[in-house]
């Protein structure tokens, strides 16, 4: 098929940012001290927290999940765009890296906003269905452990209401979902679910070439 979508060297990169990023100074600190950090690639692009705080504001969200903290952009890109009476139940195992999170969310006045979860996600996201959840959250954001993202995208579907909006990081993988060399745990389980959610009949999606490559899907 024709290619229709812009190919992006960095220069092209830094106009779309020059010209779109609505940045401020709590977020470019945090992406300054991740930056410092040996994992800092696993941080979103910054372009995409806009885009998921636009997106969590035209779903007209009071109810967040995430799954796959780290140092808390995305968090704190989507908790901002919530009401004050908002609540965003976001999900790691890191204490390390979520102190760092903690921190700007205070700063940015979210912190009231979210509840952090510190366990394995899938025993989160059991629990909160567990405790009558189902069908109760706006949005959610994936974006932990790539094996388990199958059993991530399964439960938040569970946990949405109908109309609600899941969103997948990390669908592209850095090209590596279309290397045949490449048939690592990490690289099959995002390659079995971008085919399934391609052919999802309980959903409505579309894969974006945002960041490192970002699904939507709607419940329907
Ligand atoms: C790619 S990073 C998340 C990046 C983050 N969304 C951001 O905006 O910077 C993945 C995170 O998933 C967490 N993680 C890994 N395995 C997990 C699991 N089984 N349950 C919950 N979180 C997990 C890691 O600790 C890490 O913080």
């Amino acid at each position: 098929m024709e290619r229709k979508t812009v190919g992006m060297d960095d220069a092209l990169y830094d106009y779309l940012l020059s010209v779109s990023l609505r940045d401020d100074d709590v977020l470019r600190r945090l992406r300054e001290e991740t930056a410092g950090l040996e994992w800092a690639r696993m941080q979103i692009a910054p372009e995409q927290g806009q885009l998921m705080a636009l997106l969590t504001r035209l779903m007209g969200a009071s109810r967040a999940l995430e799954v796959g903290v780290f140092t808390g952009y995305s968090a704190l890109s989507v908790a901002r765009a919530l009401p004050e009476d908002g609540r965003l139940v976001a999900c790691d195992v890191s204490e390390e890296w979520t102190a760092i999170a903690r921190r700007y969310w205070r700063e940015a006045g979210v912190d009231g906003k979210i509840e952090l979860r510190l366990a394995p996600a899938t025993e989160t996201l059991d629990r909160l269905i567990a405790e009558g959840g189902e069908g109760s959250f706006d949005i959610a954001f994936i974006d932990a452990d790539k094996e388990s993202y199958d059993a991530y995208y399964e439960r938040c579907l569970v946990l949405l209401r109908r109309g609600g909006l899941v969103m997948i990081d990390n669908v592209l993988w850095s090209g590596a979902v279309i290397d045949p060399e490449d048939e690592t745990a990490d690289t099959r389980a995002i390659r079995a679910l971008n085919a399934k959610i391609g052919a999802d009949k309980r959903v409505e999606a579309v894969m974006l070439p945002v960041g490192d490559g970002l699904t939507l899907a709607r419940k329907a």
